[in-house]
C-alpha cells in the first residue's frame, strides 16, 4: 500500500506578553541598542513570566493548534515536544503537556536538537504518520531560553527570547504535503554551543553554579560561519530529495538567530525579501520555536496559497541541521 500524504493542518503559537527591548537590556549589561541592531538585527525579544513553565507556553500553543484544526485532545495519538528547554530534566516536557492538554490517548516524548529541533520533530512525525501507524499528531516546538542564559554575558544574554509554536499532523490531499526532509549532525563541533554542567559530565555542585556552567555557553563566531554555509546546502538538499530547485520555492522558512545570516543565505539564493519572512526583530532567537511561531504568523497573515512550495531550513546545537520540503494544503 502506498504511504497516505500526511501534512500541517494548522498551526498555533503563543508568546509571553512581557518585552524586553534593546535599551532595557543596556541598563543590566555593557552594550547598546545600537550594537545589537547592527550585529544581529533584533529590536526586542519576549520573557516568560515567573511562575510559569515551558510546558505552560507549549499548552498554550497547542490550543490554538487543535482550535484551528479542529481536533479534539483525545484525538492526538502522539506529542513530540523540541525544546532544549526542559520544565524539569525528568520527566520529559511532554508528559507535562500531555496531562495539562488532557490528550490521554497519546503518547509523548521530547526531542532535543537546538534550534533545528523543530525540523528534526516534523521529520520523525512525518514517518509515524506515513507508515499508517498515527493519524493525527501534535509537534510543538518549544523554548523557555530566558531560565538558561546567563543574565550577566553580554555576549549570549542579547540574542534569545522565549515562544512556543504548535502544528497538528494529519492527512493531506495527494501531491500536497510533506515531500522532503534532510537531517545534519556534526558531533565533532558539540562543543560549539552547550551548557556545560548539571549533566554527568558535571553534575551540579555548589562549584559548578558558582562557575555559572548552568548557562548557555556558545561560540558566536563558529556557529555564524557555520550557519552561512550549512543554510544554501540543506535547502538544495531537501529540494534535490523531491526533483525540484530553489527556483520553485515560493516562501523560505529560516531559522531566526541573525538577520546578517538570513539576509547572507537569501541573496546567496537569490530569493526575494518577501519569500523569507523575518520575525527575530521581534522575538529574537527563540530556538526550537522560532520556525513554528513565524509559520502560524504566516498562516494567520494568509500568507501561503494552496499549492505553494514551502521550506523549513534550520540550524543549531549539536551541531545540527535540516531542512522540510513540503507542499502547502
Ligand atoms: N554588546 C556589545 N558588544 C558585544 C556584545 C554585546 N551584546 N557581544 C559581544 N560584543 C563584543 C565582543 O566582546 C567583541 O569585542 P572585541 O572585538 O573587543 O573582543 C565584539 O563585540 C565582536 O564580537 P563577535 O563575537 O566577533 O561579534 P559577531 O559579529 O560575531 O556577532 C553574534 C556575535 C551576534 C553572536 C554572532 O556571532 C552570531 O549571531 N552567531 C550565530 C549565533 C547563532 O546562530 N546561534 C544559533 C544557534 S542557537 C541554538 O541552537 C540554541
Amino acid at each position: 500500500m502506498p504511504s497516505p500524504s500526511v501534512g500541517i493542518i494548522a498551526t498555533g503559537s503563543a508568546l509571553p506578553p512581557k518585552k524586553i527591548t534593546n535599551f532595557d537590556l543596556e541598563q543590566m549589561v555593557d552594550t547598546s541598542d545600537q550594537w545589537i541592531k547592527t550585529r544581529t538585527g533584533i529590536e526586542e525579544r519576549r520573557i516568560l513570566e515567573k511562575g510559569k513553565t515551558t510546558s505552560d507556553l507549549a499548552v498554550e500553543a497547542a490550543r490554538k493548534a487543535l482550535e484551528n484544526s479542529q481536533t479534539k485532545a483525545e484525538e492526538i495519538e502522539l506529542i513530540i515536544v523540541a525544546s532544549f528547554t526542559p520544565d524539569k530534566v525528568l520527566p520529559a516536557t511532554a508528559c507535562y503537556v500531555q496531562h495539562k492538554l488532557g490528550a490521554r490517548k497519546a503518547a509523548a516524548f521530547d526531542l532535543l536538537a537546538g534550534c533545528s529541533g523543530f525540523v528534526y520533530a516534523l521529520a520523525v512525525g512525518r514517518r509515524f504518520m506515513e507508515s499508517g501507524t498515527y493519524r493525527k499528531i501534535l509537534v510543538i516546538g518549544v523554548d523557555i531560553l530566558s531560565r538558561y542564559v546567563d543574565w550577566q554575558d553580554r555576549s549570549t544574554c542579547v540574542l534569545f527570547g522565549d515562544g512556543a509554536g504548535a502544528a497538528v499532523l494529519g492527512r493531506v490531499k495527494e501531491g500536497y504535503g510533506f515531500l522532503a526532509d534532510y537531517l545534519g549532525t556534526d558531533g565533532s563541533k558539540a562543543e560549539a554551543l552547550m551548557i556545560p554542567a548539571g549533566g554527568t559530565f558535571a553534575p551540579t555542585s555548589e562549584d559548578t553554579v558558582r562557575e555559572r556552567l548552568h548557562f548557555i555557553k556558545m561560540n558566536g563566531h563558529e556557529v555564524f560561519k557555520f550557519a552561512v554555509r550549512v543554510i544554501e546546502e540543506a535547502t538544495i538538499e531537501g529540494l534535490t530529495r523531491c526533483q525540484l530547485k530553489i527556483e520553485d520555492l515560493d516562501f523560505l522558512l529560516l531559522h531566526q538567530a541573525n538577520k546578517r545570516i538570513i539576509e547572507s543565505a537569501r541573496k546567496r539564493m537569490s530569493l526575494k525579501e518577501e519569500q523569507v519572512p523575518i520575525h527575530l526583530d521581534r522575538y529574537g532567537n527563540m530556538s526550537a520555536a522560532s520556525i513554528p511561531v513565524l509559520l502560524d504568523e504566516c498562516v494567520r497573515e494568509n500568507r501561503f496559497k494552496k499549492g505553494n512550495l514551502l521550506a523549513f531550513v534550520a540550524f543549531g546545537a549539536g551541531l545540527t541541521w535540516g531542512s522540510i520540503v513540503m507542499r502547502w494544503a
